[in-house]
């Protein structure tokens, strides 16, 4: 008789299509509550576990890993981001990971266009002088922001989701298309973008936008130095993860107009406390990490997530692996 696998769930509000996936096969166990588990109880849950399906708010350490035991065969988290897993500590344990990349791709580069066009046309103030009173007629420069044609933006980070970005704002007949990346990227030939130093790319960008993972590469990049470097008329948007971001220089350098604003979906920490000063800037659009959230591709991410675990748990190719 074979054993029937456990697997637990970090929440109970995961999208049905995933979870309903895994309790065809499986003894699945979950959160019972619509928010981020404690770590004291998420310690004790996996005790014996054999898979765990997480978020990126759950930190897979070695303490975590060691709570779980030798059971464990496998994390899949509904992200395409895995700065919340450590990777190395899995992999001594023979521990694998899944993850979703491919599937937020749209999902992710349709927000930072939608979060870029809100920061640079000023959407949320214009929105409130509408509904408080000051709107008092047209006016030639009110409300005026930067437009994208005939522009150049800057992309930090030219993977799937930075490539997606980068066709989405060519309709919108930009200037040029500047990449800063690792590796040259033979997709950016077709998509008309060119591979530039990251200093150049900040020196020359209207818009600079962050789509780059978070490793220690790219942890705090944008720091004083690099928003010294961008134009005072820049407008710097970050839908990747809060950590590429010295958030201190952030918020001096939009105080002091140093460059002209900042949209951001990804914050440290998250939630951003509501006294941050973040929130008190104009200048500012602060989104709740939505980049994915569209409806179709947290299905998707939730049936990937349970489809990778289910297969490392029946020993077979997983669809998404961390290699
Ligand atoms: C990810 O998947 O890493 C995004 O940040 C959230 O969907």
């Amino acid at each position: 008789m074979s054993t029937v696998h456990k697997v637990f769930i970090t929440r109970n509000d995961m999208p049905d299509v995933g979870v309903e996936l895994l309790k065809k096969q499986c003894d699945v166990r979950k959160w019972e509550k619509a928010s981020p588990i404690p770590r004291d109880e998420f310690l004790k849950s996996v005790a014996g576990v054999n898979g765990i399906y997480c978020t990126l708010n759950d930190k897979i350490d070695k303490e975590l890993l060691d709570a779980a035991g030798p059971n464990l065969k496998v994390v899949g988290t509904i992200s395409v981001g895995y700065d919340h897993i450590d990777t190395a500590e899995c992999r001594t344990r023979g521990v694998r990971i899944g993850y979703t990349p491919n599937v937020l791709t749209d999902a992710t580069a349709e927000l930072t266009l939608a979060l870029l066009l809100t920061t640079s046309r000023r959407l949320p103030e214009a929105q409130n002088e509408a509904k408080t009173g000051g709107w008092v007629s047209w006016a030639p420069t009110w409300m005026t922001g930067p437009g994208l044609a005939g522009s150049t933006v800057g992309i930090v980070g030219f993977g799937r989701i930075g490539q997606a970005v980068a066709r989405r704002v060519r309709a919108f007949n930009t200037a040029k298309i500047l990449y800063y990346n690792r590796s040259e990227k033979p997709e950016a030939k077709e998509i008309g973008a060119c591979k530039v130093g990251f200093e150049e790319l900040l020196t020359q960008s209207d818009f600079v936008i962050c789509c780059a993972a978070l490793v220690p590469e790219t942890k705090e990049i944008f720091n004083k130095s690099a928003f010294e470097k961008m134009k005072p008329t820049a407008v710097f948007v970050n839908t990747s993860r809060g950590g590429t971001v010295d958030q201190g220089a952030l918020i001096e350098a939009l105080q002091n107009n140093t460059i002209r604003a900042a949209g951001l979906d990804v914050t440290t920490p998250e939630p951003l406390p509501l006294d941050n000063p973040l929130f008190k800037l104009k200048n500012c659009v602060v989104l709740p990490h939505i980049g994915s959230a569209t409806i179709e591709a947290r299905n998707v991410m939730s049936e990937l997530t349970a489809k990778n675990i289910l297969c490392a748990l029946n020993g077979s190719d997983m669809p998404a692996e961390l290699k």
